[in-house]
């Protein structure tokens, strides 16, 4: 595994497992939640302890159950989740008591010590309000119980105000980034501005012309058209979080750290 630092002097490691769809009945993103640990016991076994989950995805103690049944000491784990806030979610961020309620019920559900990073999970308007609620994710940093604290799907506007007010800055922003919308200009100015960039979906929505494309580039190396987008992600230091229910390709996921796309093959990728 290889790391990024965090701007609170943390490792992150480059290559974690989304799990929005894991704990939950027909591995759908709104079906019920059943406490189901399978996908995430294959994906301790294989190596995985980065995950990233949500307050709006209903599974974080399914996370906290599957990390203290793993036996291992939380410490080997990297856990992210996020606070809701986007309209629909208001009553998780209205007001300081509303924002350290949701926190300390993401803390539980995550072994109740702390959590390495925390993030808001979309901007709102006005962006005032934002760096308000920021303020009580530094104070968490400050007590210890968040070891770095970011945002997520902000836009240039968006983290370039949270990076003029805050005392702490933003260390990582989690955006959208596959072929068809990679995002490269936000990536490019978190990178700029010291925040690490994070993709999120980096397998999704891959047309059949791409995925031939990264097909014959992953011949080169006797690897899979999935293998090849994450290994571009991590080779241009963006953190990225591969979801699959499948041990085999959850294994697969984790397996590029051997190969290095050339410059030329890296030019045909970003454009796609
Ligand atoms: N911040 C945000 O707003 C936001 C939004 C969406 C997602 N996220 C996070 O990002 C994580 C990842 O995104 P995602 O879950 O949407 O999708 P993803 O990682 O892009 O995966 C999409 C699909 O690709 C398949 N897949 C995985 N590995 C593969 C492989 N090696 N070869 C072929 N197919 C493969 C999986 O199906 P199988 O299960 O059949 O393998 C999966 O359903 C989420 O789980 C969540 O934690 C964040």
């Amino acid at each position: 595994m290889e790391y990024i630092k965090l701007n609170t002097g943390i490792d992150i490691p480059i290559l974690g497992s989304g799990t929005n769809t894991y704990g939950k009945e027909g591995n759908k993103y709104k079906g019920e939640i059943n406490g189901d640990t399978t996908e995430l016991e294959s994906a301790i076994e294989s190596g995985y302890r980065h995950f990233d989950t949500a307050v709006s995805y209903r599974n974080e103690a399914v996370v906290g159950k599957a990390v203290k049944e793993s036996g291992l000491d939380r410490k080997e784990f990297f856990l992210t989740s996020k606070l809701p806030t986007k309209p629909e979610y208001k009553e998780y961020r209205e007001s300081e008591e509303a924002v350290r309620r949701t926190v300390e019920a993401s803390l539980e559900a995550l072994g109740g010590e702390y959590i390495d990073l925390y993030l808001l999970h979309n901007a709102w308007e006005p962006l005032e309000d934002i760096a308000e609620v920021w303020k009580v994710l530094e104070d968490y940093v400050d007590q210890g119980k968040f070891k770095a604290i970011g945002v997520s799907n902000f836009n240039e506007e968006q983290l370039g105000y949270l990076l003029e007010h805050s005392r702490i800055k933003p260390a990582l922003n989690q955006v959208v980034s596959h072929p068809g919308k990679w995002n490269h200009a936000i990536i490019e100015y978190c990178k700029e501005h010291g925040v690490v960039p994070e993709a999120w979906g980096p397998l999704s929505g891959v047309s059949e012309e791409n995925k031939t494309t990264l097909t014959q580039i992953g011949d080169n190396y006797d690897k899979t058209w999935a293998q090849v987008l994450l290994r571009y992600q991590i080779q241009r230091g963006v953190v990225v979080i591969p979801k699959s229910h499948n041990p085999k390709r959850q294994k697969a996921n984790l397996n590029v750290f051997d190969f290095e796309l050339t410059e030329e093959e890296i030019q045909v990728i970003e454009k796609m």
